[in-house]
């Protein structure tokens, strides 16, 4: 039996909020942000759009609304977007692409997540009226589905010049942008000086309840507005929600790096058991990937009897399960986590 409450390494978004975050909701000053009016809204909006470098900043309700509106902004129906075969919104917005956009996607296979600019230059459509027009560039930093990899800024720069080259737009699905920022050292606004629009979420290492930012020109940000009011997402006293946003940029940015290292040490113990094969070359900020066909168990056999022992991961594919580190797991229930991987995939 289970002594202790189940350690949840499913995701960097089941955090609840602090107590010390609920009082900054509560104290939160509010208006109607339809109306422009919540003060709360807009330091969130102006804080978020310094803090990327960009003119203008829209707060939204997740990372997801996020990618939709800035792919939405740039492009028009039948336009072909280039993006890597694991992109987020390929495989976990529910087809919204096809259903906000119109646009089509061109997946390309990246290694371990990262493209390469000759994978672009190679991929743009010749102009010709038969064909689709090929029109942004989707990334995504850190990749979800390599396991939290890192873009290498120079060929995020690389790719930035073949856009310029072929006059596409880019867009960074940066909803883990901040634990790339804080494992390299690099500020997000190196990052996102080569993107047109860039999403950012609030709810993930973060560890705010609700929320994602996009960021980019005033033009695009008024457009996007639009947009979002068309798909429902005018919320009206969202200071409340704008608040824990504030507080979780002020107060749990530095200690990402904490999550970062409990992923670490969680991968170099995990592969150390028998059947289980984890790429520590890919485990570079707070998810670990690993595959258990060694062990002989399925990934959704694995999640129940480690849920069974008090560890809650999520399965990631035919062969694989993700855990991620985050606010709610402090370093001392990793050896504990450990354990109880131990007990189910060395019984
Ligand atoms: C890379 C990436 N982009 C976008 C999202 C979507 O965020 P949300 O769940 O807030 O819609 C996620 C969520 O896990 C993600 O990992």
């Amino acid at each position: 039996m289970v002594s202790h409450p189940a350690i949840d390494l499913r995701s960097d978004t089941v955090t609840k909020p602090t107590p010390a975050m609920r009082q900054a909701m509560y104290a939160a000053e509010v208006g109607d942000d339809v109306f422009g009016e919540d003060p709360t809204v807009n330091r969130l909006q102006e804080k978020v759009a310094a803090l990327l470098g960009k003119p203008a900043a829209l707060f939204v309700a997740s990372g997801t609304m996020g990618n939709q509106l800035c792919i939405k902004t740039l492009t028009s129906p039948g336009d072909e977007i280039l993006c890597e075969q694991g992109a987020h919104f390929l495989h976990y917005e529910g087809g919204a692409l096809g259903m906000v956009s119109g646009v089509q996607p061109r997946p390309l296979p990246g290694a371990h997540g990262i493209l390469t600019a000759e994978q672009i230059d190679d991929a743009v459509r010749p102009s010709a009226y038969y064909y689709p027009r090929t029109r942004l560039i989707a990334l995504e930093n850190t990749h979800n589905l390599a396991g939290g990899v890192i873009y290498p800024l120079a060929e995020i720069r690389r790719i930035y010049e073949a856009a310029q080259r072929h006059k596409l737009n880019m867009h960074l699905d940066g909803a883990r942008l901040w634990n790339a920022c804080i494992a390299g050292g690099i500020a997000p606004a190196e990052y996102c000086r080569c993107f047109d629009s860039v999403s950012v979420c609030l709810s993930k290492g973060l560890g705010a309840p609700v929320g994602s930012v996009i960021a980019g020109s005033a033009e695009f940000v008024a457009q996007a507005r639009r947009f979002r009011k068309m798909l429902g997402g005018g919320m009206r006293q969202a200071g409340i929600l704008a608040a824990a946003g504030i507080y979780a940029l002020d107060h749990h940015m530095q200690r990402l790096a904490e999550d970062h290292s409990n992923a670490r040490f969680l991968a170099e113990e995990l592969q150390t058991i028998r059947g289980v094969s984890i790429n520590l070359e890919t485990v570079q900020t707070n998810i670990v990937i690993m595959d258990i066909r060694q062990t002989g168990m399925t990934p959704s056999t694995a999640v129940d009897k480690l849920a069974l022992v008090g560890v809650l991961v999520a399965p990631f594919g035919k062969t694989t399960l993700r855990a991620v580190t985050h606010l709610d797991v402090d370093h001392q229930a990793i050896p504990t986590a450990l354990d109880a991987f131990r007990k189910v995939f060395s019984s």
